[in-house]
């Protein structure tokens, strides 16, 4: 675990700490998406006190700088207000983001809007500045109101989405957490929905982490009701290779389980994850400011000990990799 050593953990802020609103700082948020480009962590909408913004913020990590006057930059609005989604960079371009997902949001005034679907794709060119909404082909509808998951996308630019839950706003759904497996191949724009032949436990508000070998882990999250948390000791892993599913029982030291926390792959092949909740009822309940580390090889849980400040509880929050730094954003 020699790499922690070098692993400062660095909490941009959080709502508790941040309340004045300033034209070239982002106000505090939580449920936004974020996805590193190059030098820029980006980040896409989120919940503010006010609003679901429809803003889109990066930090410039090209050089070092004072983590109390971090070199905020604000890019091209979206087109709607978005929360609650997730969000994937092309290996083809390295510069393309694709949305998928999520509750987007429609402005009625600066403070006040409404939920309303309006896609479950838009495409971000970050070299042009510029939104646009993809056609998919063949597209599941549904899909549609799907959020609170996570995608991640291979070398080939397949993103693979999995689960999540039906937002119940629109098309008379009723909140229902899904076990199902997307692909969106988006040098063709092909969406395909695999069938489930095996068991998968339905899968809403974990993480998702791609591994070199093509394995994507998921960790924590809870079942459709939001009392029912997953063991996070229990985890279940889809092969990017073979479209197969199987399940880790993990050792080692004891997690607690969550929802709504951040994993990195780290440089040394383990995931470290960060924060998360419980909940009750529909209320975040326990949040958490502990660092634990999953060794992909072993499938061992442990909790490094770690210098410096740390953190606070965060949930809701993001997280990124930037070279030896896990970089923590925003969050509740
Ligand atoms: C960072 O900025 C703060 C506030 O301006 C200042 O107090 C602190 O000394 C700075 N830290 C460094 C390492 O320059
Ligand atoms: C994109 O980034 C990956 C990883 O850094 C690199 O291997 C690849 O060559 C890059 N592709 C392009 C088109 O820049
Ligand atoms: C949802 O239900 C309302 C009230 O019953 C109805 O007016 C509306 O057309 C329904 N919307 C959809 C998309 O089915
Ligand atoms: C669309 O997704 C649903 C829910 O996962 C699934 O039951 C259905 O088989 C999918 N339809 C197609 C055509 O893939
Ligand atoms: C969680 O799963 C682990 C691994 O299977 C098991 O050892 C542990 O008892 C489980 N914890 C609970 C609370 O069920
Ligand atoms: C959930 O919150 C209620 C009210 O605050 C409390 O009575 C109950 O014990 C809590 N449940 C759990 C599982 O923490």
């Amino acid at each position: 675990m020699k790499s922690l050593q070098y692993i400062l953990f660095f909490v941009i802020f959080s709502s508790v700490y941040f309340f004045v609103i300033c034209q070239n700082i982002p106000s505090p948020r939580r449920q936004q998406t974020s996805t590193l480009i190059g030098t820029r962590l980006y980040f896409f909408g989120g919940t503010t006190s006010l609003i679901k913004p429809n803003e889109v913020w990066y930090l410039d990590l090209s050089s070092s700088f004072n983590i109390s006057t971090p070199p905020w930059h604000s890019d091209a609005a979206m087109p709607i207000g978005y929360t609650l989604g997730t969000s994937c960079l092309s290996p083809i371009d390295n510069s393309t983001v694709f949305l998928i997902g999520g509750r987007t949001w429609i402005a009625t005034s600066a403070t006040t809007q409404y939920y309303s679907y309006t896609s479950s794709l838009y495409k971000f060119d970050s070299k042009i500045s510029q939104w646009t909404t993809p056609t998919i082909n063949n597209f599941n509808s549904s899909f549609r109101t799907r959020n609170e998951m996570q995608a991640v996308i291979d070398n080939y630019g397949k993103i693979f989405v999995f689960g999540g839950v039906s937002y119940g706003n629109d098309d008379n759904v009723t909140t229902t957490g899904y076990n199902d497996m997307s692909i969106l191949d988006i040098t063709t724009m092909i969406w395909s929905t695999q069938t489930q032949s095996q068991s998968v436990l339905v899968n809403v508000d974990y993480t998702a982490t791609l591994l070199p070998s093509g394995l994507i882990v998921y960790i924590g999250g809870r079942g459709s009701s939001t009392a029912n948390i997953h063991n996070i000791s229990q985890i279940q892993i889809f092969d990017t290779k073979s479209y197969t599913w199987s399940t880790k029982l993990a050792s080692g030291s004891t997690i607690a389980s969550r929802v709504s926390h951040s994993a990195v792959l780290a440089q040394d092949g383990n995931i470290i994850i960060y924060g998360g909740s419980t909940i009750n009822s529909t209320k975040v309940d326990n949040v958490f400011s502990d660092i634990a580390v999953l060794n992909t090889n072993s499938w061992v849980w442990s909790v490094p000990s770690v210098s410096g400040i740390s953190a606070p509880p965060l949930t809701q929050h993001s997280a990124a990799l930037y070279k030896n730094y896990m970089i923590l954003a925003f969050g509740k």
